[in-house]
């Protein structure tokens, strides 16, 4: 069988401090193979390496959210492109732009967006997007970007069916989440039943966007299955075929092998 692929997921939050072990421990009985730890500040990429020393199955994404770039230095640039060589880290994320909580200011926002692109590019890894009120910006930037980019994911994607367009067309992947689940998601709905399957992924950014009926409760991996359910009626096919195809395509964005075993 094949096991569900979490594309993003901040499992070194607080949230998750009471039963940690417990629930990473789990989750395989679940039917979760593969977990990314995504990186949002510089104590969570630190926390990231951690995790993924400690469970086989973790994997771990580093980079600043825009919202955490005030405090940013060459040097704390520097540390997070050694670490990113660590070999269970497959990706440079999450970085972007967020204008929804508009702070630092745009043009520091942009700068270490760029920087971290850069340092992406340096080290041969694919990105993680975060991008929130600020479609037009983080578009120009990907489009002047993209040479040398060792391919990405628009996380959480929120945007038009028009952005997506742009974004498939360059090869990026979007990551699909709980939201998928809520009723009043139908910007979400459409560009679902425009991508194809073979660009999607699965992710839950837990602790937050929990699914549909469990919204308002804290996210985890485990609830990853409500999300295959509304996928695979949307797109008309068996959830077992969702689970293939988008741990297929999570294996294929962070270059990991996520053949199914037939011993189990
Ligand atoms: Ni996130």
């Amino acid at each position: 069988m094949d096991y569900i692929f979490d594309t993003h997921a901040h499992y070194d939050d607080a949230a998750f401090d009471d039963d940690r072990d417990t629930l990473l421990s789990g989750l395989r009985e679940h039917g979760i193979g593969y977990v990314v730890n995504v990186g949002a500040s510089l104590a969570s990429c630190e926390a990231t390496l951690e995790l993924t020393k400690q469970y086989p199955f973790v994997y771990g994404a580093l980079g600043v959210h825009p919202n955490e770039t005030g405090g940013l230095s060459e040097r704390a640039l520097q540390w997070l492109k050694e670490s990113s060589r660590q070999e269970k880290i497959v990706a440079i994320g999450e970085i972007g732009l967020d204008y929804y909580w508009d702070e630092p200011e745009r043009t520091v926002q942009k700068k270490w967006f760029l920087a971290q692109l850069a340092a992406a590019k340096e080290e041969a890894l694919p990105v993680i997007i975060h991008s929130r009120d600020a479609a037009k910006d983080t578009l120009d930037i990907m489009k002047a970007e993209r040479d040398g980019l060792c391919g990405g994911v628009i996380h959480c994607f929120s945007y038009s069916v028009e952005i997506a367009r742009e974004y498939l067309n360059m090869g990026f992947y979007l990551g699909i989440g709980g939201v998928l689940t809520y009723k009043n998601a139908r910007n979400l709905k459409e560009v679902v039943e425009y991508a194809p399957l073979s660009s999607l992924v699965l992710e839950t950014d837990c602790p937050y966007l929990t699914p549909h009926p469990n919204r308002g409760k804290r996210n985890s991996s485990q609830y990853l299955p409500l999300v295959v359910e509304a996928l695979a009626q949307m797109k008309k096919t068996a959830p077992e075929t969702i689970i293939q195809e988008t741990t297929r395509n999570a294996g294929r964005l962070y270059g990991l092998e996520t053949a199914a075993e037939d011993t189990d």
